[in-house]
């Protein structure tokens, strides 16, 4: 049967106490809805339709590229109201699995169970879980055979019924024709006066369909975001999961409860990653890289054997092999490091490109420059290279040599195999192999009587 996704998003959220519409808050980076969407492309609907309400231009236009059915409940009045002002730009046949925009982390698998308990239009799935605690929930009412009956939601049961630990986690799947025809027949007579999706469950019996159940591997598939305690568990139950994928795969975590993958991460063989690493965007590390503690690594790829020490940050940048950074080093957009290049603390490189072993060890500004290979930037050296208005080019040559506390101020060409003197400010091109001094002269003044306080 022909697979449709529903994702109910018309919730408002209060409890976020946020501007931004509760399925846009970020999980692991991304918005919520995000996720849920990633997990329908997963599932190869034929058709993904979002129920939206609050805030909901936000929303669309994030998605905007998605290719979605977008659907506006303006007034929320329930479950099973959100599903019936979607019945129009739902397909007669096949099935519709129906999501919620504040569950992210459903798996595929758990999903992929409940689904192919629908295979004809006599049955319909109903994700399920038995809670310790199950107050809030819908809960599951079986017969004496065992046979699931009707839901009850909280407000509406007696005190056996809330005795009841199996629930409802909201994930459904039904053939389309049924909810064509359970949905425009939901009344509202119960005690929130809301029109409930739960009912079709009666209804579904009553019609003699099936309703199979089945549960997640994990409670926390199921679990929704209300608030911003909710959302935390949620992250670190979602970067614990993204740890315990890198470690199987091989990689060495020093401590996988501190390591954050806001993006996707590919690791080579025997990577090793230290404590506290942020990795955002798409970062792909080579075969016996080495990640120090407290760094920040986004959209970024670095070669085998590369190691970076601790406190660094590097962003959109391409490392080759060998290379050395940090620690405390800075690695801005646009910059590429060869093979053997060697970043030390405190350098800042931004758009530049260092050719293969050329060496910046501490304390410098590197921006807008192409390094040569072999070439040294001693500490303290600026590269000048903004006028205020204009961003100018440093060039230096292979193996050139820049004295400590060089200020280059661009555009400027120091030669290769050229050197400056320690302290100069070169302003115009060095040629190939020269030696540039651009500082005032020494001059020494003898017997130099140094400024006393008086009476001593
Ligand atoms: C619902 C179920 C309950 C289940 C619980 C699981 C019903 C009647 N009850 O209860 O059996 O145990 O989820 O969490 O379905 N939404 C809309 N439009 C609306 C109302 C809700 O889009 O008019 C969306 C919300 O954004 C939310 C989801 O549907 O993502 C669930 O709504 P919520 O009001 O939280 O349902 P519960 O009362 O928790
Ligand atoms: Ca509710």
């Amino acid at each position: 049967m022909e697979l449709s996704v529903l994702i109910l998003a018309a919730g408002k959220g209060t409890r976020m106490k946020s501007i931004l519409p509760k399925v846009m808050q970020p999980l692991a980076n991304r918005p919520l809805l995000a996720h849920v969407l990633k997990t329908a492309r997963d599932l190869h609907s034929v058709k993904t339709m979002v129920v939206y309400g609050h805030g909901g231009d936000v929303v669309r236009r994030h998605f905007e590229a998605d290719e979605l059915g977008w659907v506006l409940q303006a007034e929320q009045k329930g479950t099973g109201h959100a599903v019936q002002v979607a019945l129009p730009q739902l397909p007669t046949t096949g099935k519709t699995l129906i999501l919620y925009g504040d569950v992210p982390l459903t798996s595929v698998s758990t999903l992929q169970i409940l689904m192919n308990q629908v295979r004809d239009e006599q049955t319909m799935g109903l994700l399920s879980v038995h809670l310790e605690n199950p107050t809030g929930y819908g809960r599951i009412v079986r017969n004496a055979e065992g046979q699931v009956q009707r839901i009850i939601e909280q407000k509406d049961a007696t005190e056996s019924e809330k005795a009841i630990r199996e629930v409802n986690t909201g994930i459904l799947c039904v053939p389309n024709r049924h909810l064509h025809n359970w949905l425009p027949r939901l009344g509202n007579n119960n005690s929130q006066g809301e029109y409930y999706l739960t009912d079709i469950i009666a209804m579904a019996v009553a019609d003699g369909i099936g309703v199979r159940t089945s549960h997640p591997a994990y409670a926390w598939e199921v679990e929704g975001v209300n608030d911003k305690l909710q959302l935390a568990a949620l992250e670190r139950v979602y970067q614990r999961q993204q740890a315990e994928t890198l470690m199987k795969a091989g990689v060495t975590l020093l401590d996988p409860n501190r390591i954050d993958v806001r993006g996707n991460l590919s690791c080579g063989t025997d990577v090793e990653i230290d404590v506290n690493v942020i990795f955002e965007g798409e970062v792909n590390l080579g075969d016996n890289v080495r990640i120090g503690a407290n760094c920040v690594l986004k959209n970024c790829t670095l070669g085998e054997g590369t190691i970076i020490r601790p406190h660094s940050i590097i962003e959109d940048a391409v490392i080759g092999q060998r290379v050395q950074v940090g620690p405390f080093a800075r690695i801005r957009p646009g910059s590429e490091l060869e093979d053997d290049v060697h970043i030390g603390n405190f350098v800042e490189v931004k758009n530049s490109r260092f050719n293969q072993g050329a060496k910046a060890n501490h304390l410098a500004y590197v921006g807008d420059a192409d390094v040569g290979a072999r070439a040294n930037i001693g500490a303290g050296t600026i590269t000048c290279n903004y006028d205020g208005a204009f961003k100018h080019r440093t060039v230096i040559g292979d193996d050139a040599f820049i004295g400590s506390n060089s200020s280059l101020i661009a555009p400027v060409t120091v030669g290769e195999g050229a050197t400056t003197g320690a302290g100069s400010a070169i302003s115009r091109d060095v040629p190939d192999g020269a030696l540039a001094v651009a500082r005032g002269l020494q001059r020494n003044i003898e017997r130099w009587n140094r400024p006393r306080k008086p009476g001593k």
